[in-house]
């Protein structure tokens, strides 16, 4: 089926992720980001959250974040959601990268934006949902201080759009709360420091000291900001309390796996789940 038969032929009442890059990321980390609100709502009480997602693509992510307020929280909670939907990758640079094109076709076309439209409207719980259109740079300056229980940072990877968005993002982020991240799959105490600096305009690169894959901008940005963090499967995370950033412990969250997942997504989750769960704080 051609994308314009997908989106004409789409179960109103069904999510839709059944397309090879619905979930851009490691399915494990939806997982650690349900424990993120688990955590918040650890001690009981169910208290309404307010999430700012800033790169949302299809919306598998912020349906991730809508389960975990159905299991933790209450209807009052609120999801904001900002995303440009268009094509974002600089091609000079990564113009030989068929995970960057196709990306870019699929933004270009809308196709993107009308799934992650689609699978908005398939939250059963009618919690809070909004989205801007538009670049993070232009939109979370127009964002009060202080208003989000967590803002979760997944847009362009590169250095300085990161640092831009953890900048703003650090401002937006209530006291208690959690700022956090996907696609941290090394950190800087691990890797050859020169070597990423040098690349820290690229997406996704091989560190030459763990011949690991990676993305420099975030793992630059993240460390310049905070030093280590909390990392999970490659989501990161640090809680705000009294205006210092400190890590914590999803070392008792429950594990679920995500309703919208498809069998593939879940199965890899459960691997990936079962490779670390030794390891995990
Ligand atoms: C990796 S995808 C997000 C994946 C999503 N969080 C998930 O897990 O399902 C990155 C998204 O960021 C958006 N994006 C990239 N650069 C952006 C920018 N400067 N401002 C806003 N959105 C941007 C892209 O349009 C794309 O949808």
């Amino acid at each position: 089926m051609d994308n314009i038969d997908i989106i004409k032929n789409l179960d109103k009442t069904k999510p839709y992720l059944d397309h090879k890059n619905a979930v851009l990321s490691a399915p494990i980390r939806h997982l650690f980001m349900m424990g993120a609100v688990w955590y918040l709502n650890k001690n009981g009480g169910k208290k309404p959250l307010n999430i700012l997602e800033i790169g949302s693509w299809f919306g598998a992510s912020t349906l991730s974040w809508s389960q975990g307020i159905s299991l933790y929280s209450n209807k009052n909670s609120s999801i904001t959601c900002v995303d440009a939907w268009k094509p974002f990758f600089d091609m000079d640079v990564h113009g030989d990268n068929d995970y960057a094109k196709e990306m870019e076709a699929l933004l270009e076309s809308d196709f993107a934006y009308n799934i992650f439209l689609h699978n908005m409207g398939t939250i059963e719980d009618k919690m809070h949902t909004q989205h801007f259109r538009g670049k993070s740079e232009n939109i979370l300056t127009q964002l009060k201080d202080e208003q989000y229980d967590v803002v979760f940072i997944d847009a362009d990877h590169t250095y300085e759009p990161v640092k831009k968005d953890i900048g703003e993002s650090i401002r937006l982020v209530k006291d208690g709360g959690i700022i956090c991240g996907d696609d941290l799959n090394l950190q800087l105490n691990e890797i050859d420091n020169n070597f990423a600096m040098n690349n820290k305009h690229k997406d996704f690169i091989k560190d030459p000291l763990t011949g690991k894959n990676f993305h420099p901008g975030v793992t630059i940005a993240v460390s310049e900001y905070f030093g280590a963090v909390s990392s999970w499967g490659g989501f990161w995370a640090m809680q705000k309390n009294n205006n210092k950033w400190e890590k914590f412990s999803l070392k008792d969250m429950e594990v679920v796996y995500p309703n919208h997942f498809t069998e593939k997504h879940i199965e890899k989750a459960k691997s990936h789940y079962n490779d670390i769960k030794d390891s995990l704080y």
